[in-house]
């Protein structure tokens, strides 16, 4: 069984058991200022697990395209990618342990015709602060999992969430074929409050997630997830540039294949290269990449000739993401120039390299740190250049510079995160109203053409990218401003309805550009001034702004502008 046909199936199952099927939400979260990525199928939900009702309804199913860049250098072994996808099935408090079991099972066994002598599964096992989960384990023997088949664990193995501090958790049931885990069901029966108490929630949800890449490569027997056929038209690209066979080479070609997939999907979602955040990550795939291909001899631009072959893999991609279609020719742009400059910068680097050699005999780990640092230049490219002039790289002083740096990064990350994925508090939600006040300002003022290209908001501010080709006047800011701010002080009811995104569009409600809707969306409108199609939340009244103002005004390339605004 091929990834499309396990797509296609799982879909299927759940749509025959009453779900209705969702697309993917883009890699970048809209409105969520705490994650650079979406990870995992439940990540764009979490507002409706939190209780807001979901315009498509309780029963829910998607393919969700994810990233996870927690552990980017582990990529290189068999089973672990940076851009994957994931099979989810939700219940918005629907049904429960009972039902989410038995037709993981059904599925299993009946549709994916594993043997279910193969299955066994685990279930929490309980502690001080929640009970054991003895109604899956109850579930699984009623299926007819003997008692050896089902093991507890504790919070480390068999619990999820909250995604930040606060928020929505419970027991997980997991899945092992032969000992490999292959599908996650959650049961998000509490809610864990600011105090660090679980309550338990009145409506209950189900959160599952099962890897298409694991499960693809388990269904065609193979403990390398990087020869299922997903990978192997990719994998076979970089043999034939590199002339070099994947069974000799397979850390460095199992790199380039994850890291320029991941690299595809983030450009088509709109991430340039940059020097921070999303961009940065997206850099870092590239030049790694690059880097890697050093070891199996690239040494011309091959990014482009790789990540054709993602976009041309039809069966998995091709014809099911149209963002890839859509942004070809700017995907292959995009990675060629990162990877004109990165080779400019690794022969910077190596210029330096023999400067330092000529003139000191040695390079200094933490000289070689810098070029680390400065250049991307890779360690081991370090070492064989002071080995072809008999030379040694005090590695121990290079190391410790290197861990001082991770640390640094750690820390400034770990504030980064401290709020916490579910954190939509009071005052992220009035920004997102205010968002939605000021692009509607913005098109009454400029004109029509303004068309909401980015938001980013955190507790401290909203920044808001807009197509518009000029500076704006001071006149205009002042304009924009007040009409803001007249809109605040009417203290206009905010009122929310579902609809079908087509009579949404008919009704003229923006929607983001680029966005892929489902059939049922809903719809925020501020009186007769703002109509916008979005997730939410928003508060009920724009009287709960406050006084709104614009701090900085800047462009963001290509004939759009960038507008910092705050609310005090
Ligand atoms: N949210 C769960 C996971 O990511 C299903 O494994």
């Amino acid at each position: 069984m091929n990834a499309r046909e396990l797509k296609d199936k799982y879909i299927s199952f759940f749509v025959s058991k009453g779900h209705v099927e969702i697309p993917s939400a883009l890699l970048v979260p809209e409105n969520d200022p705490t994650t650079l990525f979406i990870s995992a199928g439940m990540h764009p939900l979490v507002p409706y697990l939190l209780g807001q009702p979901h315009p498509s309804g309780t029963r829910l199913v998607d393919v969700q395209k994810c990233v996870r860049t927690g552990d980017i250098d582990e990529v290189g072994n068999p089973t672990h990618h940076t851009f994957f996808e994931m099979l989810g099935n939700w219940s918005l408090g629907d049904y429960f342990k009972n039902e989410a079991l038995n037709w993981s099972y059904e599925f299993i066994t009946n549709h994916l015709n594993l043997d279910p002598a193969r299955l066994s599964v685990t279930c929490f096992a309980g502690d001080n602060n929640s009970p054991k989960d003895t109604d899956s384990s109850q579930i699984w023997e009623n299926i007819g999992l003997t008692k050896d088949k089902i093991k507890f664990l504790g919070k480390d193995d068999n619990w999820w969430g909250p995604a930040g501090i606060t928020g929505p958790c419970g027991p997980d049931s997991e899945m092992f074929i032969d000992g490999i885990e292959i599908w996650n069901d959650v049961f998000m029966q509490f809610n864990k409050n600011s105090a660090g108490v679980y309550e338990s929630l009145s409506k209950p949800n189900v959160d599952t997630g099962m890897g298409v890449e694991r499960t693809t490569a388990f269904l065609q027997g193979l403990d390398d997830n990087y020869l299922s056929t997903i990978w192997q038209p990719i994998i076979k690209k970089i043999e034939e540039i590199s002339n070099k066979k994947y069974f000799e080479n397979q850390k460095p070609i199992r790199i380039i294949a994850d890291h320029i997939r991941s690299a595809v999907f983030i450009i088509a979602d709109g991430v340039e290269p940059a020097n921070k955040e999303r961009g940065y990550v997206l850099r870092r795939l590239i030049r790694r990449a690059i880097r890697q291909g050093k070891f199996i001899g690239l040494e011309t631009n091959f990014c482009h000739q790789v990540a054709q072959a993602v976009l041309d893999n039809q069966n998995n991609y091709a014809g099911v993401y149209p963002e890839l279609n859509e942004n070809q020719e700017k995907i292959i742009q995009i990675l060629n120039d990162e990877e004109n400059r990165f080779r400019k910068s690794l022969n910077k680097g190596l210029n330096e390299i023999n400067k330092l050699i000529e003139r000191n005999h040695q390079v200094s780990g933490k000289e070689a740190f810098d070029l680390y640092q400065n250049f991307g230049f890779p360690i081991e490219l370090i070492k064989e250049e002071l080995n072809k002039n008999n030379l040694d790289l005090n590695e121990v002083e290079f190391e410790k510079f290197k861990s001082d740096h991770i640390k640094l990064s750690q820390t400034l990350s770990a504030g980064k995160f401290k709020s916490g994925l579910a954190d939509h508090s009071e005052i992220i939600t009035k920004y997102h109203t205010a968002t939605h006040l000021l692009h509607a300002s913005l098109r009454k003022i400029l004109g029509e053409h303004v068309q909401q290209s980015g938001s980013n908001i955190t507790a401290d501010r909203l920044r808001f990218d807009f197509t518009h080709p000029d500076k704006l006047t001071d006149e205009q800011i002042i304009a924009v401003t007040n009409m803001v701010n007249d809109q605040i002080n009417k203290k206009i009811d905010v009122t929310v309805q579902s609809m079908k995104f087509t009579d949404a569009q008919i009704s003229g409600a923006l929607a983001f550009f680029g966005n892929k809707y489902p059939e049922i969306v809903t719809v925020y409108q501020i009186g007769d001034f703002s109509t916008e199609v979005c997730t939410g939340p928003h508060v009920k009244n724009t009287r709960d702004l406050g006084k709104f103002s614009i701090q900085k005004q800047e462009s963001a390339g290509g004939g759009k502008r960038r507008i910092y605004a705050i609310l005090e």
